[in-house]
């Protein structure tokens, strides 16, 4: 059985110069807040790193779910675990070793996640799923917000989700990238249990109910 779905903001669509109050602003309506860290080196856009993760923890109580788009993970993600990010994802494409990292950030006390991007097959990767707590299927091409959500990524939830359930494994299947009200319930169809969404989210004139609106889309789903 599919767990409850997890909805999870981006604050890359939030405004920077305000994010303790963004945040706030979802207390309660979402399950997990979504840290998108870029390091115009793995992706050609730079936007927030450890010291904002370290303050903004302060902030509230909403869990973090880091999604690092960086090179060297194997460097940079345990600062995050050590931070309090309840889970820290790195991208297959820039780990030599995800099992080792994924092992390393568990030993920090996060929970560790595995991403995808647009143009990485996910097959190579299937046997990696009982080291790791969440996969993370982009559904457009990391870098920026605002983009729009490519159904085609959506064969790569299903092999996930299929490989999941086919071993029992306790693994959350997130996407990321132009998750709305419009896409959603195909996402979750597809077999995703965790929604990551910014614009969806931060450009509604009501983030909480913008929440509450898509998460009663994918639990209608079953
Ligand atoms: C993009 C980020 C996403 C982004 C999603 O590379 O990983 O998390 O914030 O933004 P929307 O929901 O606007 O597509
Ligand atoms: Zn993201």
């Amino acid at each position: 059985m599919t767990p409850s779905p997890i909805i999870a903001p981006s604050i890359l669509a939030a405004d920077f110069a305000r994010l303790a109050d963004e945040v706030r602003a979802i207390e309660g309506a979402a399950d997990w807040v979504h840290v998108d860290v870029m390091d115009n080196h793995f992706v050609p856009n730079l936007t927030i790193g450890l010291p904002v993760v370290q303050s903004l923890r302060k902030a509230t109580e909403i869990p973090f779910d880091v999604h690092l788009m960086i090179t060297d993970p194997e460097r940079w993600a345990p600062g995050y675990a050590e931070a309090g990010a309840y889970n820290v994802t790195f991208h297959a494409e820039a780990c030599e070793d995800p099992v080792h990292l994924a092992k390393t950030l568990r030993a920090a006390g996060a929970k560790a996640g595995l991403a995808i991007d647009r143009d990485t097959p996910v097959e190579p990767y299937l046997e990696l799923l009982p080291y790791v707590d969440t996969v993370l299927i982009m559904t457009i091409k990391a870098g920026f917000g605002g983009q729009k959500f490519m159904p085609e990524m959506l064969d790569k939830v299903r092999d996930v989700r299929r490989r999941i359930s086919a071993k029992d494994l306790d693994v959350r299947l997130e996407v990321d990238g132009g998750i709305a009200a419009g896409t959603i319930e195909q996402a979750a169809e597809a077999g995703a249990d965790a929604f990551v969404a910014g614009t969806a989210v931060y450009g509604a004139a009501d983030p909480a109910e913008a929440i509450r609106k898509l998460r009663a889309l994918a639990e209608g789903v079953s």
